[in-house]
């Protein structure tokens, strides 16, 4: 059914008699002279919470953020964008969800919400789902069945300990994971199929080594805050897209990083800052950003970043901080302005 609402502006104090405003919204078209406004209200599929707001310029997204919610609310079936963030919601359980077969987006960022309160089948009905967030919770392991459409999961600041291949498998769209901010120390083999994954960051776990088998198609890959002390063989020459590497705050050691690790191409920021460096590692020249502060560096040796010097074989890096470490502006040697000649900052 389709409710076509005629809007006068001699009509807007009967609205507003109403106690809660159903169209707050409008008042900007309002002032903006609009006096007639047209608007239809599509309520297939049911109806809208009274809780929630479901505009009628866009029936398929309803509105129930910060709200003082602590359960579910009920949803029509004709929506695909359910926003339920800033609540208190403790529990998703298999029920609230019948009507959840057109789900595209599900934001339920900042709840109170614990992996035992989650239905296991709650998630199991959202073919079409390829946003979830779920940030800022109390989840202590990934919920169960998620669907394989997902695009974007975001499910960082949560006290998750273990990411299990089964919890992962078969998501061949996603391309964005958001883990930070757990207390992860393993993650198996869980990232392995993930095909599509080009953002993962896994920043402020418990993690001692690099997880193993990261996707290939990976463009950035964020795993500062961990306990990371060394790192594979050739661990970054299997990427043929990776741009962004940040791995600041670990417990990497010269011993830890086989040779050549950081020497390839494609990469344009690499931070290594506040780990246990008392060298610069080699880097390849086509790299812009190389954040080293906070190590134990204690030479400026210029082969790291040329291995030769002429007219076309100099370095890319524009920024290059070597602050808190163990040498001075006297140390870098005269003729690195030939090797570094882009640099546009270098931070002693
Ligand atoms: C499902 O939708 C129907 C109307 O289509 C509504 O009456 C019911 O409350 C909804 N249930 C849930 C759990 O959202
Ligand atoms: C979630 O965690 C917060 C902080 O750790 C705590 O205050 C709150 O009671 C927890 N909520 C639930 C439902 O467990
Ligand atoms: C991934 O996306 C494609 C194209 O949108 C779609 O056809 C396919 O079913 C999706 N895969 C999964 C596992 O949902
Ligand atoms: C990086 O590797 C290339 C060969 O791939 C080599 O020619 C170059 O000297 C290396 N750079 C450094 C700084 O070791
Ligand atoms: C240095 O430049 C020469 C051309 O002048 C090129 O043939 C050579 O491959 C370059 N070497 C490196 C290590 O990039």
């Amino acid at each position: 059914m389709r409710l076509v609402i005629v809007l006068l502006s001699a009509l807007l104090p009967l609205c507003l008699s109403h106690g809660r405003d159903p169209f707050a919204w409008l008042y900007s078209r309002q002032s903006q002279g609009n006096i007639f406004a047209a608007l239809q209200a599509d309520t297939t599929g049911g109806e809208c919470p009274d809780v929630c707001d479901c505009p009628p310029t866009f029936p398929s997204a309803m509105y129930c953020d910060g709200r003082g919610l602590t359960t579910m609310p009920t949803f029509p079936s004709r929506v695909k964008y359910l926003y339920l963030q800033n609540n208190a919601i403790t529990a998703v359980p298999d029920s609230a969800m019948v009507n959840a077969t057109n789900l595209v987006w599900l934001i339920l960022h900042n709840n109170q919400l614990t992996s035992e309160a989650i239905g296991k089948k709650a998630f199991l009905k959202l073919e079409g789902l390829e946003r979830l967030y779920l940030q800022h919770n109390n989840l202590t392991s990934v919920p169960p069945n998620l669907p394989r459409s997902l695009r974007d999961l975001r499910i960082s600041h949560n006290k998750i300990e273990k990411v299990t291949p089964a919890d992962l498998e078969g998501m061949d769209n996603l391309t964005i994971l958001y883990l930070h901010d757990n207390a992860v120390t393993d993650m198996s083999t869980s990232l392995k199929a993930l095909k599509s994954l080009t953002l993962l960051d896994l920043s402020g776990n418990k993690l001692t080594k690099v997880p193993e088998a990261l996707p290939e198609g990976l463009h950035q890959l964020y795993i500062e805050f961990n306990s990371i002390d060394s790192l594979p063989e050739g661990f970054l020459g299997r990427f043929t897209q990776l741009q962004y590497v940040r791995m600041a705050h670990n417990q990497l050691t010269d011993k830890g990083i086989p040779p050549n690790t950081f020497n390839v191409t494609g990469l344009v920021e690499l931070d290594l800052s506040f780990n246990k460096l008392e060298r610069i590692p080699p880097v390849s020249t086509t790299l812009h950003h190389l954040y080293l502060q906070a190590n134990q560096i204690k030479e400026f040796t210029l082969g790291s970043f040329c291995s030769i010097v002429d007219v076309t074989n100099f370095s890319k890096l524009q920024t290059l901080r070597l602050d808190g470490n163990e040498i001075s502006r006297q140390d870098i040697p005269s003729e690195s302005s030939l090797c570094l000649r882009q640099a546009s900052t270098i931070k002693v």
